[in-house]
């Protein structure tokens, strides 16, 4: 099985990088209406002072969002916001003031107008539009790419929407929601952006900013390193902007994380020519949620500024990090961590047990003073899959 790893590290001078789409303002936004929503609870942000031993480094925190609204996944929160935002347009509320009850009123319904909500998804951003749908008392049509697991499905269905398993693989798929979308005159509330479609997939971008509004204040001390994965890469960047821009900038490295036959945003970076670097045809991993083949213009452009480094692991190392999470050290807590969610200990194990990854360890200054931040953005969202990889049977 392929154990190879491969990084790209960006020669670019690290300026200063100030974008107030993704400040701490925005980010209070983001969070003070998900704050509002009922059911809201913060994911916890877990410490693994055993696993930092065995790994040789100082510190590990591992962002638990397995408990998101209920849904297993972080995707929820970019959905819902961009949704808020809509009607917050339509209700001249500014971004400041949104709250559920303001939203979710009937004004805020009926500002919709019943539109229905579309949307292309690996399962966990479709399962979000889905649970947006429903609580404003909309319909939602979710198109999935082909090979789509039964249960990511299954849970779309479950939430009152229409899923739809398609042909094609997730570029394709969203391209096919988009026309659908145009022909039926839906909403199309996409999370990856493309020349003329822009604004949704900002707000659901600045959506993600609550992840980092959490962070800053469950963190004690600052990161050397923040490991983010990235499928067409607007929660990385999402994040990648906020941390640029704050009190951590100065120290904390960006590490993006990608399969790495979905390597599209290291591709990207690579050749730095101004131009979308796509992986073509059918993407063979199970990491479901990062295996998108192009970047989101808006995301790419960002991760240009400010990611560090970019890695591209095989699926062995995805699925030795749920075993790890899983069956924690004395003392650890357990995560339950799926395929995508994953992803980013993976490459952190490949960087501190492989011999051959020396040279990439040093070139990220991975040591005993290393104080390693990951978001685990999913737990066991496709079962079967989790006890296969977990049981290894
Ligand atoms: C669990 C999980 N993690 C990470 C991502 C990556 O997010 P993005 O597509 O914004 O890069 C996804 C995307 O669907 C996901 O489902």
């Amino acid at each position: 099985m392929q154990q190879e790893i491969r990084m790209f590290f960006p020669q670019r001078p690290r300026g200063a990088f100030c974008d107030p789409r993704f400040d701490e303002k925005a980010s209070n936004c983001a969070a003070r209406y998900h704050r509002s929503i009922p059911g809201y609870r913060e994911t916890p942000l877990d410490s693994l002072p055993a696993l930092a031993r065995q790994l040789g480094l100082g510190s590990v925190f591992v962002k638990d969002e397995s408990a998101r609204f209920g849904l297993n996944a972080f995707k929820a929160l970019g959905s819902s916001y961009c949704a808020a935002r809509i009607i917050a347009e339509k209700l001249a509320l500014p971004a400041g003031e949104i709250s559920y009850d303001a939203i979710a009123s009937p004004e805020g319904r009926a500002a919709l107008g019943g539109a229905v909500l579309a949307t292309a998804t690996d399962g966990n951003h479709g399962r979000g539009v889905a649970w947006t749908a429903k609580m404003l008392g909309q319909k939602a049509v979710v198109y999935l790419p082909a090979g789509s697991a039964r249960e990511r499905v299954e849970n779309i269905c479950a939430l009152g929407a229409e899923a739809i398993v398609t042909d094609w693989p997730y570029d394709e798929t969203v391209r096919h929601a988009q026309r659908q979308a145009d022909a039926n005159g839906w909403l199309l509330l996409q999370d990856t952006a493309w020349p003329g479609y822009e604004t949704y997939p900002l707000w659901i971008m600045q959506g993600y900013l609550t992840l980092a509004e959490e962070i800053s204040r469950q963190m004690s001390g600052k990161p050397t390193h923040i490991f983010l994965q990235a499928g067409v890469s607007s929660m990385a960047a999402a994040l990648a902007a906020y941390f640029a821009q704050s009190e951590w900038a100065k120290r904390a490295k960006i590490v993006l994380v990608e399969p790495t036959a979905a390597d599209c945003c290291l591709r990207t970076a690579q050749a730095d020519d101004g131009r979308m670097h796509p992986v073509e045809g059918e993407l063979h991993s199970m990491m479901a949620g990062l295996c998108c083949g192009t970047p989101s213009t808006l995301a790419m452009e960002i991760l240009l500024k400010t990611a560090d480094a970019y890695a591209a692991i095989p699926d062995l190392w995805a699925a030795r990090a749920m075993r790890v999470l899983g069956n924690p050290l004395d003392g650890d807590p357990r995560i339950v961590s799926g395929e995508s969610g994953a992803s980013t200990m993976g490459l952190l194990l490949a960087l501190a047990c492989q011999e051959s990854s020396a040279p990439l360890r040093d070139a990220l200054g991975l040591d005993f003073d290393s104080r390693c931040l990951l978001i685990s953005t999913e737990g066991d969202t496709d079962r079967v899959n989790y006890r296969k990889v977990v049981w290894d049977l």
